[in-house]
């Protein structure tokens, strides 16, 4: 797969505090790319860089082939931002507003409206194009400040936690449209504090600390840098700690099995992640004749992760 965002040693200070510090990561064309990390571990000043709105202090930035150094504009073009500080003017309609930045990037007539109309469409705001900003609630806000990121269908969009303060179904509503916009081919680099959401839509996840990169990968290559084990919750009908002895010694001489644990009506098994031998186990259940009635697998999550390699906690 071919990389559309190149970001090399990139480092950028305010004054005596260095925000971002000597980072590198790459992006693939059409991949949905996570940014996590702590309060003021420099990722909307990366994203910020990124997208051209302020300056490098050394490293270099690649975008769609064009270098920052010297083609600065073109990747502007390539770009749209989703601001974390929500960007839209209170005295212009929903329309207006998503007009207004769409014309930005040299959309006019019949073509800037229907951008305009399709992208309020997409987030979900198709009834609400003469609504004023300050007549909206905080997530359909949330929702016109996204439109106006995505209308005149960049390359590149770019939304730094684009789901504070909205509720379960706009949040739901925005993550399918992010879905959906790589599916029309953008690519797609989103940050949020939400580490489900992160976990659900990003096919590669990079966690910064202080400005630096801890760790970049999938869930999957993450998680392996802390634990290759993985538990399984078996709930039987039978009580397994009375009537399981003898499986409970069969299963701890299975392969892979790194712990049992009996609880009540449920079993836990601790597994090796690479190998997995999920349906081994179950065979044994199978065997023993006692009847599951709830499976249940779990693995590190990402704040258990970044607890593990940075020392503290994400929030
Ligand atoms: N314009 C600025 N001038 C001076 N310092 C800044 C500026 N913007 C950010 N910083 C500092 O740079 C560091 C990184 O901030 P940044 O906003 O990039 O973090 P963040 O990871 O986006 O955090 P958050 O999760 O709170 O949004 C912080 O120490 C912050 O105080
Ligand atoms: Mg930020």
């Amino acid at each position: 797969m071919s990389q559309f965002v190149i970001v090399k040693n990139l480092t950028k200070k305010y004054g005596e505090l260095t925000a971002v510090d000597n980072l590198s990561f790459d992006v693939d064309k059409n991949e949905i790319f996570g940014f996590l990390g702590p309060n003021g571990a420099g990722k909307s000043t990366t994203l910020s860089v990124l997208t051209t709105l302020s300056d490098l202090n050394k490293g270099d930035i690649e975008v769609g082939g064009y270098h920052i150094h010297k083609d600065k504009m073109k990747i502007k073009q390539l770009i749209g931002m989703v601001p974390q500080d929500i960007a839209v003017y209170e005295n212009l309609s929903a329309l207006e507003n998503v007009k207004f930045f769409a014309s930005l990037y040299g959309f006019r007539g019949k073509k800037l409206t229907g951008a305009a109309k399709e992208a309020l469409e997409f987030v979900g705001l198709s009834d609400r194009l003469n609504m004023k900003p300050k007549q909206m609630s905080g997530g359909m806000k949330r929702r016109l400040n996204i439109a106006c990121g995505i209308a005149h269908e960049p390359q590149l969009i770019v939304m730094d936690e684009p789901t504070v303060g909205v509720d379960a179904q706009s949040r739901e509503h925005i993550l399918n449209s992010i879905r959906t916009l790589r599916e029309r081919g953008a690519t797609v680099i989103y940050t949020s504090h939400y580490m489900n959401e992160v976990e659900e839509i990003c096919d590669r996840i990079a966690i910064i600390d202080r400005g630096q990169m801890v760790a970049c990968g999938t869930k999957a290559e993450l998680v392996s840098l802390v634990t290759d084990v993985q538990s399984v919750y078996i709930e039987t009908k039978l009580s397994v700690a009375f009537e399981g002895a003898e499986i409970k010694k069969k299963l701890k001489t299975l392969p892979n099995v790194k712990a049992v644990v009996t609880e009540e009506n449920t079993v836990r098994i601790d597994i090796s992640i690479e190998q997995n031998s999920i349906t081994r186990i179950l065979e044994q259940f199978l065997a023993f004749g006692m009847p599951i009635i709830n499976i249940k697998t779990e693995v590190p999550n990402l704040d258990t992760m970044f607890l593990t390699l940075t020392g503290h906690e994400l929030r």
